[in-house]
């Protein structure tokens, strides 16, 4: 059987629904948008908009932000054609087992790994540095950050980092809670939601009245800007790459903000609970997307005016809990406010990280149970019917990055592999447009080869945007995953063995 052997689509439809039996169709638009929205506001926002202030776009990063946001419409636009055609759980992994064959599937279900499983490494480790922004630092530098990070303060002391201990915890935590099932947690994840929209609004309502236009001017990082460093004179911040300022930044901005719209693909995945998948899965996810990239442009601006970014660099400074950061220093009325943020944040990100487990736990379930990957992953819990083996080896997987990798690295890794999902989900739209043109589409993606085009090319831009270290580590987990297909997979492939 070829590498391109394909599942085919009305078997896939009936294992879905012998799986998935109970599932009823009672989603509308408005709560596929809330759906959308409780799974994308999290550390990308929080962390990762001053990250991209401060290493690449500087005060732009507002429009750091409509570029990772025109590309996730497109590449959301073709989503949606699948998740309406093949309305079943595993996301773009199982799409593209029907359309494009098992091993560009298996590239995809890999790829998906590192957004999933790193993008929960990548949440913890944000969680970690706002608990210890709460708890007053009292967690020293040691154990809050990774073997690889270090950095020689203004009194001239060196801090090596060692592991990043709370990270590890909240991981754990959300593990057990995963295990014992979670339908009890979805009252508790609309509060979430709730309060996690709320302080966005609250942030930029107040913080709008402390914005100083000095903090704006120049609005590019400037080209010559020279690079910053610790006591010690190591390296944190370098600005002389293409991507680190001007309007290269502006992408390289992109690329790492695009963090912050992971998850609206999550709305895809309710494809067979919506009411009417037609109308409302693209309302869904191109709605939640809107809300979040006008709030996200607000809040960039907002945060840059309060702070001037190069105030995100600098590791005694904003560099980690940079909005908390920006409240307790220059909104020094408001220190209740950061009290507050910070909470809804550390709830927020909870919630993020539990959807990123749970995402990931079901696509190695899918995997595991078409035979690319040992069947312990697919091994349901006799009383809580989860898959607990998959949630524990998961636990493992993700404790280590989170402990033992630097935030930006994962959160790039995340960006990297969610990125590729996109390109190839768009590719995979066009050629099965053409490949198969009668399959029936209750949403067909506008402009098919115009908008399919545009995502993969703008996607393909942020890739190029990331740094070279994040593609290098990108390119050896890929060829690993190609070493365990031929070696282990191609031969345990249900598809070919039955
Ligand atoms: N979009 C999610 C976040 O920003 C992954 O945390």
């Amino acid at each position: 059987m070829s590498l391109f052997a394909k599942k085919p689509l009305d078997q896939i439809l009936a294992q879905a629904a012998d799986s998935e039996k109970g599932l009823k169709r009672t989603l509308g638009a408005g709560n596929l948008v809330a759906l959308g929205i409780g799974a994308i506001i999290g550390a990308g926002l929080f962390v990762r908009t001053a990250a991209a202030a401060g290493q690449a776009a500087g005060p732009a990063v507002t429009l750091s932000f409509v570029i990772a946001a025109i590309g996730c419409a497109f590449a959301g636009l073709c989503y949606a054609e699948f998740a309406s055609m093949i309305p079943i759980a595993g996301s773009a992994y199982a799409y593209s087992y029907v359309t494009m064959g098992e091993l560009i599937a298996w590239i995809i279900g890999w790829a998906l790994i590192m957004e999933y499983a790193l993008g929960a490494a990548t949440v913890a480790i944000a969680w970690s540095e706002y608990l210890n922004k709460l708890l007053g630092g009292a967690v020293p530098y040691e154990w809050c950050h990774s073997p690889f990070e270090s950095f020689t303060d203004s009194a001239g002391v060196l801090h090596q980092g060692i592991m990043n201990a709370p990270a590890l915890v909240i991981l754990l935590a959300l593990t057990l809670l995963l295990i014992k099932g979670t339908q009890e947690s979805a009252i508790v994840n609309a509060i979430i939601v709730f309060v996690k929209v709320a302080i966005v609004i609250l942030f930029i309502a107040i913080g709008w009245q402390y914005i100083n236009p000095a903090n704006h001017t120049p609005y590019l990082i400037p080209e010559g800007t020279a690079a910053v460093t610790d006591q010690a004179g190591k390296v944190i911040a370098d600005y002389s790459g293409w991507n680190k300022h001007g309007w290269g930044g502006v992408l390289g901005g992109a690329a790492i903000v695009f963090f912050a719209f992971i998850g609206f693909d999550a709305v895809s995945t309710a494809a067979q609970e919506a009411k009417n998948p037609k109308r409302d899965m693209p309302i869904g996810i191109m709605g939640s997307l809107a809300v979040c990239t006008i709030l996200y442009i607000l809040f960039g601006h907002v945060l840059t005016g309060v702070a001037p970014w190069s105030d995100f660099v600098d590791p005694e400074k904003g560099r980690e809990a940079s909005v908390a950061y920006a409240i307790s220093t220059y909104m020094k009325e408001y220190q209740w406010l950061a009290q507050a943020v910070t909470i809804a944040i550390l709830a927020g990100f909870s919630s993020v990280i539990l959807v990123m487990l749970m995402g990931q736990s079901r696509i190695f379930y899918t995997m595991s149970n078409d035979g690319l990957i040992p069947s312990a992953f697919g091994v349901l819990h006799k009383k809580y019917q989860t898959p607990y083996k998959a949630n524990w080896i998961l636990f493992v997987f993700v404790g280590a990055f989170a402990a033992f990798v630097p935030g930006h690295v994962a959160g790039d890794l995340t960006s990297f592999g969610t990125l590729f999902a996109f390109v190839l989900v768009s590719i995979g739209v066009w050629i099965l447009r053409v490949k198969s043109p009668n399959i029936e589409r209750p949403f067909r993606t506008p402009a098919v080869p115009l908008v399919s085009t545009l995502g993969a090319v703008i996607c393909l831009a942020m890739i190029a945007g990331l740094d070279a270290q994040t593609l290098k580590v990108a390119m050896i987990w890929m060829v690993i995953g190609l070493v365990i297909y031929f070696t282990f997979s191609r031969h345990r492939s249900k598809l070919r063995t039955s």
